[in-house]
């Protein structure tokens, strides 16, 4: 988290557009990104994560925007300027390991110390700190093809952050590994990224990557920005169809709104094949009366139940039921609408028997088509 004024915006990509022949890969995006956090690019493939960190790298050279890091403008074509790759102070982590084969891991993590010419003790104990920092001091002397997938991030790592730089830029440094091992090296990488404090941008397409990691989360599409927001506020408050698509798992059904509130509450009609049924809900930005809308709700929002409620419910019919240990992944069908449904294992519900599904006001949002 930034400290100082000044530091809420120490990275500012503005209005970053870059073209590859006819296609506009990044199509005029702008963020900022506070000194130390922890910002993840998110989207689908070719969204244009990679062609915005490599524009920020300086890998690429830019059609038009800028960027700047705290007092350091990187590149803006406008003003004729384009400060080379190396004399950026960036630290990168790509998904292909990158770290020199003939050399040892201590060698490899010495290289960017040698190349600022630090003297031999100083780089000698910063490599051990680093390494120490990563798990990896007693590989120090092993060779870099000696060491497993994970253990060749971790030196990927070590030398991305040894030399201290402005920014650490990772592009999907963990889509290489195991399951199992990624899962570990997320949270592994984020206390070490916290640790050192460097202003990070991190590449994925692995939804929960992004919202276990990031401080912040930019979700894109098509060489734009969906939207951005907290963990918490992308999962639980996406603002369009497309975001809570892409973040975790939503039942979305095409609803139009029939009462707004100014309390950011009001009603939604949803007809299925005939069967209408109006709820109550929490509404999305720019959400009014006869708005057309996408009724967003997670799974672990529904409630299912053998007696009809009081309230508004929808009567359905268990179709699978899949045990998952500490809940039941179900899926209950509604006319020809399927709902997922997160249910408690107490609850037993069985393939075939006739449940209703009941909702709560706050955990159904209405958002933008
Ligand atoms: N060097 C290049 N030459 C031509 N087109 C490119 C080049 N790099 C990227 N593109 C195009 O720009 C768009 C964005 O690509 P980019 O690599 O930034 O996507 P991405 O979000 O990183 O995708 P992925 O998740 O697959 O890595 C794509 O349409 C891609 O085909
Ligand atoms: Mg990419």
């Amino acid at each position: 988290m930034a400290e100082m004024t000044g530091d809420r915006d120490y990275l500012e990509v503005r209005d970053l557009v870059k073209w590859f022949g006819d296609d506009r890969a990044v199509d005029g995006i702008s963020f900022t990104v506070p000194r130390g956090d922890f910002l993840t690019l998110l989207g689908p493939s070719g969204c244009g994560k990679t062609t915005t960190l490599m524009s920020i790298a300086g890998l690429h050279a830019i059609d038009s925007g800028r960027i700047r890091v705290g007092d350091v403008v990187y590149t803006s074509p406008a003003e004729g300027l384009f400060l080379p790759p190396e004399k950026r102070d960036i630290g990168m982590v790509f998904q292909s390991y990158a770290i020199w084969p003939h050399m040892t891991v201590a060698q490899n993590v010495a290289y960017p110390l040698e190349i600022r010419k630090l003297a031999r003790p100083e780089i000698d104990d910063r490599v051990a700190d680093v390494l120490e920092l990563v798990g990896l001091t007693d590989m120090a002397d092993k060779l870099a093809t000696q060491l497993s997938g994970g253990q060749q991030q971790r030196a990927s790592l070590a030398r991305a952050i040894v030399a201290r730089p402005r920014l650490l830029l990772f592009d999907e440094p963990l889509s290489n590994l195991d399951l199992k091992l990624r899962e570990q090296m997320r949270v592994e990488l984020k206390r070490i990224q916290n640790e050192v404090g460097i202003t990070s941008i991190y590449v994925t397409h692995d939804q929960s990557e992004a919202l276990v990691m990031s401080d912040e989360i930019i979700v894109m599409s098509k060489g734009h920005i969906e939207q951005s927001g907290n963990p918490v506020q992308i999962y639980s408050s996406p603002t369009n169809g497309y975001v809570s698509n892409f973040i975790g798992v939503a039942n979305l059904l095409k609803a139009t709104v029939i009462e707004a509130g100014d309390d950011g509450f009001g009603k939604v009609e949803l007809s299925v094949d005939g069967r209408i049924v109006t709820l109550d809900c929490r509404l999305g930005r720019g959400m009014e009366r006869g708005s057309k809308a996408i009724l967003s709700v997670r799974p672990e929002n529904v409630h299912a139940e053998r007696e009809q409620p009081d309230g508004p419910s929808v009567a359905g019919e268990v179709m699978q039921t899949i045990f998952l240990g500490s809940y039941v992944d179900c899926r209950i069908r509604w006319g020809s609408f399927e709902w997922k449904v997160l249910a408690h294992p107490r609850a037993r519900l069985r393939r075939g028997e006739k449940v209703f599904l009941r909702f709560d006001a706050e955990h159904m949002l209405a958002v933008r088509p």
